[in-house]
């Protein structure tokens, strides 16, 4: 069996910065594949030692003799396919969205199929925004296999993908984990609908004020915790197309502000009345349980706030992150 190496797509994105950070910790043979060419957000967590030791690639996944070549070339074992473009990038070019987000899923599939006796595992990110309105559903928590109906274009692509998971299973048996991150958070998360609360947190650190643009019930995965969960999907051995809700921390916007406050007195963070996001928040996570071995990585709410504003802290004296993020 050929050594590990992992193939982490869309590594200069938040989650694939956090990746990449694990795995370089581990001292695992890594692959960070990206469209961008600068790794800013990878340097925020990782020295300039640390960044020797990744291997890097540009690699647009929409070009499908690009990926299968990258796979098979590079001796790839294990894949976290994170390159995606986020919601409001999917509404303003739905041609784009499509292209990186459906075909290049499909293309990272065709790259697993061509070199299946090479890649063992293939994690990628799937999204709540898959699943439908709160109303939608009714009381209780919401299942792993619950109906979906996505109401934005980017979740209807990422259905899509789930659905591409599952004939890849069914014709040739290529298995795969798709997760479903709700709120990611953490250094690095500086864009997209869902980036206010990490926002929050810089906001509250550069003491300037900050109005997060959504309410109501939401869960929240911290990224390095997210990072280790894409991780460990990858090297589950799971055999199937499994697709997983992530849950961690589930509570009201006002709750995590008061815990950002909590953390950082005298922060000035306000939030949207009565603007809830339209995903039901209270998941179920059987399957990525089942899928971890019970083992579903988990840093208190706490400690991810205090370590954040720690980093940004950090960050901010040495004037490496662009506060810009904090406008409009
Ligand atoms: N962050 C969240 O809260 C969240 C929630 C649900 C789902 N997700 C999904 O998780 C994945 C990673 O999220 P993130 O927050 O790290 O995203 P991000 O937007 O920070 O990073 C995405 C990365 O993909 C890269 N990319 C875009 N087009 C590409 C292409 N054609 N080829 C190669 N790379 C390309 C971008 O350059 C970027 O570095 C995405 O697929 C996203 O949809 C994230």
């Amino acid at each position: 069996m050929s050594e590990p190496r992992v193939l982490v797509t869309g590594a200069c994105g938040c989650i694939g910065a956090w990746t990449l950070a694990t795995l370089v910790s581990e001292g695992t043979s890594v692959l960070a594949a990206d469209l961008a060419s600068d790794p800013a957000r990878p340097r925020l967590l990782l020295d300039g030692d640390d960044l020797k030791r990744i291997a890097w690639t540009r690699l647009d996944v929409t070009d499908r003799e690009a990926v299968v070549r990258c796979v098979g070339n590079e001796g790839i074992t294990h894949i976290v396919h994170l390159a995606g473009l986020q919601v409001p990038f999917c509404k303003a070019n739905p041609s784009a969205g499509a292209a990186v987000n459906v075909l290049g899923t499909v293309n990272v599939f065709e790259a697993v199929r061509e070199h299946s006796g090479q890649v063992q595992g293939l994690a990628y990110a799937s999204s709540i925004a898959a699943l439908g309105p709160t109303s939608f559903y009714g009381d209780g928590l919401v299942a792993d296999d619950a109906p979906r109906r996505p109401e934005t274009l980017y979740g209807v692509y990422k259905q899509a993908n789930e659905d591409t998971a599952r004939i890849y299973w069914q014709d040739w048996e290529i298995p795969s984990v798709g997760l479903r991150p709700y709120i990611v958070f953490g250094v690095g998360r500086d864009q997209g609908l869902t980036s206010d609360l990490a926002k929050s947190i810089l906001a509250a650190v550069a003491q300037r004020p900050y109005h997060i643009k959504f309410s109501g019930k939401v869960a929240l995965q911290y990224a390095p915790d997210t990072a280790r969960m894409f991780l460990g999907s990858a090297r589950s051995g799971y055999r199937g197309a499994a697709v997983c809700n992530l849950r961690n921390d589930v509570l009201e916007v006002d709750h995590f502000v008061e815990r950002v406050r909590a953390v950082c007195p005298g922060a000035e963070i306000t939030a949207a009345a009565d603007h809830p996001l339209p995903f039901p928040a209270d998941l179920e996570d059987t399957r990525l349980q089942e899928v971890l071995g019970g083992d579903v990585p988990y840093t208190p709410l706490d400690d991810a706030i205090r370590d954040t504003a720690t980093r940004f802290e950090t960050l901010l004296a040495a004037g490496e992150i662009d506060l810009t993020q904090l406008d409009g």
